[in-house]
């Protein structure tokens, strides 16, 4: 491993043997596993532990939020769901004795009225096929568990595997942990990224400064597409889609208000509460294609409460102490881009769309492994950039057209 400085037309250069552009939770455990494996790491973000951490409820939902045709993904889901309780204990000891606020507590999926019903037998039959585990219960059964909900409730899944984690504390974690593994933080945003002799060879902040680094991991999350001196032919294919999340809190005279994450979709609209063990009660989430935009609109709160009331009548009594709206970085297959890039030296881990949290711990394991070895283990090997390459669309289309 080797650092080096080198003068840059903006002053100068420091080096590194890893440069990771964005310091949430993704880039946080690049960068945090990555100098645990001996390599010297910088991390550019204008305020690391931000992003769409921040925002997240923290499900981590592998069985729960299987969908159709991403029977691929789950793999890589159920690999970091299995990680997440020895990550937290490890990530709590490296950084001082932070709790991310792990809690295995289980969810449970219900159905309002017949076609949520229907929806939820056809994902409980998925979900066996797939081998999980998830248990039919009546309306009566789920009311058993989580007295509060809603006397029309007609039935639903119970999945003991699909626990939570606090977002907020997992990034605050994963900044003290990088801070003690030493990591250099540069509060700034990477505004060009350097390319010498037909490799990725660092970035130019906008505060001027240019660093520069063996390897570059991009993981900027719905930002990734958008920096500056990235080969067409590279840029990850990532767009924002807008999540709108609300905040609850249960005053100790109403505890246990809910004792596991309870979900639904209710007219198409997934939703979502998850209990705190502090008190809090995250409602989420909207799905949106807008862009940038991240207002809190009176429709997205008002739609989120609707549900949320129409599944747990007694949330009208919490106090509502915040409102946020954030943005997932959305892929075309919807799993994340992890590995390298057809331009020598360039990364990515992005595009972790609704699994960012979840996707924590083996995303750190797998970039690690990438950056100290050049190898892409097994378990990430369905996800590197490269299926997003324009060879490969364009073998693929030509394949297609041979069979039309
Ligand atoms: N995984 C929950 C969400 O993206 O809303």
């Amino acid at each position: 491993m080797r650092s080096f400085t080198h003068n840059g037309p903006g002053g100068p250069a420091a080096g590194s043997d890893v440069l990771v552009i964005g310091g949430g939770i993704i880039g946080l455990v690049t960068a945090w596993r990555a100098a645990r494996r001996g390599m010297s790491v910088a991390l550019a973000d204008p305020s690391p532990g931000g992003g769409a951490a921040r925002v997240a409820a923290g499900m981590l939902a592998a069985v729960t939020e299987l969908h159709y045709g991403e029977e691929t993904l789950l793999g890589l889901n159920l690999a970091s769901a299995a990680r997440y309780e020895e990550f937290a204990a490890e990530l709590s000891d490296a950084s001082g004795g932070l709790d991310i606020g792990y809690r295995a507590c289980g969810t449970l999926a219900v159905a309002l009225d017949s076609d949520d019903r229907l929806h939820l037998r056809e994902l409980h039959a998925l979900q066996r096929r797939c081998g999980l585990e998830s248990e039919w219960l009546t309306g009566r059964e789920c009311r058993r568990l989580e007295p509060m909900l809603a006397p029309g409730v007609r039935g639903g899944l119970r999945v003991d595997g699909d626990h939570q984690v606090d977002p907020r504390r997992l990034a605050a974690a994963l900044v003290a942990a990088c801070e003690r593994a030493g990591v250099v933080f540069h509060r700034a945003a990477a505004e060009r990224l350097a390319v010498t002799a037909g490799r990725a060879s660092g970035a130019l902040l906008d505060d001027g400064t240019e660093r520069s680094a063996d390897q570059v991991v991009l993981a900027a999350g719905s930002l990734s597409g958008r920096l500056d001196g990235v080969p067409a032919e590279v840029v990850p294919p990532v767009r924002p889609v807008k999540g709108q999340v609300l905040r609850l809190t249960v005053p100790p005279a109403y505890a246990p208000f809910l004792s596991r994450t309870v979900r639904a979709v209710v007219r198409g609209s997934h939703v979502y509460l998850v209990p705190r063990e502090n008190g809090e009660l995250v409602v989420g989430a909207t799905s949106e294609e807008l862009g940038w935009d991240t207002t809190v609109t009176a429709g997205g709160v008002y739609e989120l409460l609707r549900d949320a009331h129409e599944l747990v009548p007694g949330i009208t009594e919490l106090p509502l102490t915040e409102t946020l709206a954030g943005l997932r970085p959305g892929s075309p297959d919807n799993a994340p881009l992890l590995g390298p890039t057809e331009l020598p030296g360039l990364h990515l881990a992005t595009g972790h769309y609704r699994n960012g949290v979840l996707l924590t711990p083996v995303t750190g394991d797998v970039m690690a492994e990438v950056l100290a070895t050049g190898e892409v283990p097994d378990v990430a090997r369905p996800f590197t950039p490269r299926r997003f390459s324009p060879a490969r669309a364009g073998a693929a289309a030509a394949r297609e057209e041979s069979y039309a």
